[in-house]
């Protein structure tokens, strides 16, 4: 991964290099590390301000040459808007829209990390720093001739603290989240002649570095297991399929493990039941929900986090070939249920009902949460700033609408029952894989639903949110590492021993 930008911490008394970045709220004051640093330079500062109509308004910023007696070259000064109660999102927000300000070809930054009322807490500057890194990402890998905008921030980001211990300790966990959501966007953001089935697999397999156990399963070892759901998508493809589980045990032995299960379709031609040309390459991203449960994974055993997670994921190619699987087939998943198979390109929901069914019988979570790019519906019913959450369990979804609330990972509840339910019934079979358009993110959650035994269960449809949504002040790339942030918050907030 190219890590565009390297975050330090440093004391308040460092001399700062070159570009200087300052905050400062709607008071127009500056904090007293601040003004020792700006000395007499402060009244230039203010003059530059009142001609350039800065208010110190959040999101807007006053970008001068900085006043002489300074060593630095540039100076900025960030508005933070009203600063008494920033949460912890607009922190996060703060340290994207700095790096946002930033030229390609920087070299140093120096942020003093504080405010009019003073210097900036722990935690604060934690979320600066995780902002600068989430916004810094970029991916470039394949561009061989880069223009100057082009190119990648290769900045050292030093962020002036009082007390450098402090500002380092709380950043470790969330530096390693960050870097559970970078791995996260990577995959989405790779072609897919390079990330098929096995390759994925392969990188999944470097979260043993970290002590997770990874199992991987090939399509013979599948076939045993008997999830012909799964293997009807994957038939049609050169790239055999793969399910990958992982374990990350830091909790207390014999804890029932939560778990979390990823749709992985390395990439969704809709096989026989074809899709339209325009934007088929954004199928790409239609592994999503597996490079977030990857993401995910490595976040919570990179920081040890105090909890047994299981991670497993379905990975196919769903192609179009002599050997695809069609409309009218029938096909028995591991469950035993039996499904007919309407429309290949419901491919998504197939590959789950396996895997979920896989891990509910073997592993009896806490409870399964999945996520999946599964239908274009859910865009037109939320957009792009939501997940569409399913579940049969409130406390669970209750917990994760808290969780979107704190990260900035919405996530929308919407109905299910058993008048959508029937509408999944067969004419031949159990279930059908396809029903008619309206509420067809409803309907593939009760599809899924079938599937989940009587473990609690919430179901995350992010084809919205996991890639090609608008940029932010903490994400520019395409695909976003939607999802991480959200369920390590979870976790972190409900499912860890205590220390
Ligand atoms: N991967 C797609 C859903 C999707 C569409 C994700 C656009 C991101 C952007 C999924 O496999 C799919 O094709 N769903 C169908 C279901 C239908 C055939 C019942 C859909 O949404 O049209
Ligand atoms: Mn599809
Ligand atoms: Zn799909």
């Amino acid at each position: 991964m190219t890590d565009a930008v390297k975050v330090g911490f440093v004391p308040f008394s460092t001399t700062p290099r070159g570009v200087l970045v300052v905050f400062s709220d709607e008071s127009m004051k500056f904090g007293p590390a601040t003004r020792k640093l700006l000395g007499a330079a402060a009244e230039t500062v203010r003059r530059a301000a009142a001609a350039a109509q800065f208010k110190g308004k959040s999101g807007s910023a006053l970008d001068i040459l900085a006043p002489a007696g300074l060593k630095v070259g540039r100076l900025i000064v960030a508005g933070t808007g009203k600063s008494g109660s920033l949460k912890e999102e607009e922190y996060i927000k703060i340290g994207g829209t700095t790096v946002g300000r930033l030229k390609a070809g920087t070299d140093a930054v120096t942020v003093i990390a504080e405010l009019p009322g003073g210097a900036l807490k722990p935690d604060q500057v934690a979320a600066i720093a995780a902002g600068i890194r989430l916004r810094a990402y970029k991916f470039d890998r394949y561009k061989t001739k880069k223009k100057d905008d082009d190119k990648a921030l290769a900045a050292q980001i030093s962020i002036a603290v009082a007390d450098v211990a402090a500002a380092r300790k709380a950043f470790a966990p969330s530096n390693h989240v960050v870097d559970g959501v970078l791995i996260a966007r990577e995959l989405v953001n790779e072609p897919p002649n390079v990330l098929y089935p096995a390759e994925f697999a392969k990188r999944a397999a470097q979260l043993r570095k970290l002590g997770v156990q990874v199992e991987i399963l090939d399509v013979k070892a599948m076939t045993k297991l008997k999830m012909g759901a799964l293997l009807g998508v994957s038939q049609g493809s050169a790239h055999d399929g793969r399910m990958v589980v992982m374990r990350w045990n830091g909790g207390n032995r014999g804890d029932k493990p939560v778990s979390f299960i990823g749709k992985g379709v390395c990439f969704d031609t809709g096989g026989i039941s074809i899709k339209p040309s325009g934007s088929m390459e954004d199928m790409k991203g239609d592994m999503g929900g597996a490079a977030c449960v990857v993401g995910l994974m490595h976040a919570l055993a990179a920081r040890k986090a105090k909890v047994n997670v299981v991670g497993a994921i379905g990975l196919v190619e769903n192609m179009p070939d002599g050997n695809a699987q069609r409309p009218g087939d029938i096909v028995t998943s591991m469950s035993g249920q039996t499904i007919e198979i309407i429309n290949t390109d419901a491919e998504g929901r197939l590959v789950l009902a396996d895997v979920l069914w896989y891990v509910a019988q073997k592993y009896k979570p806490k409870f399964m949460i999945d996520l999946a790019t599964l239908t274009g519906a859910i865009m037109v019913a939320l957009g792009t700033e939501h997940a569409g959450l399913f579940s049969n369990n409130d406390q669970l979804a209750e917990r994760l609408f808290e969780a979107g609330q704190e990260t900035g990972e919405k996530v929308w509840r919407l109905p299910m029952g058993p008048e959508y339910d029937k509408l999944m019934d067969s004419k031949f079979a159990d279930v059908k894989n396809a029903g008619s358009r309206y509420g067809g993110s409803i309907t593939a959650a009760q599809f899924l639903q079938r599937f989940v035994d009587e473990t609690p269960w919430a179901h995350l449809d992010i084809a919205g949110t996991a890639m090609g949504a608008p940029s932010t002040e903490i994400n520019t790339s395409w695909g976003s590492g939607y999802g991480v942030r959200l369920l390590d918050q979870l976790v972190a907030d409900h499912y860890e021993a205590k220390r």
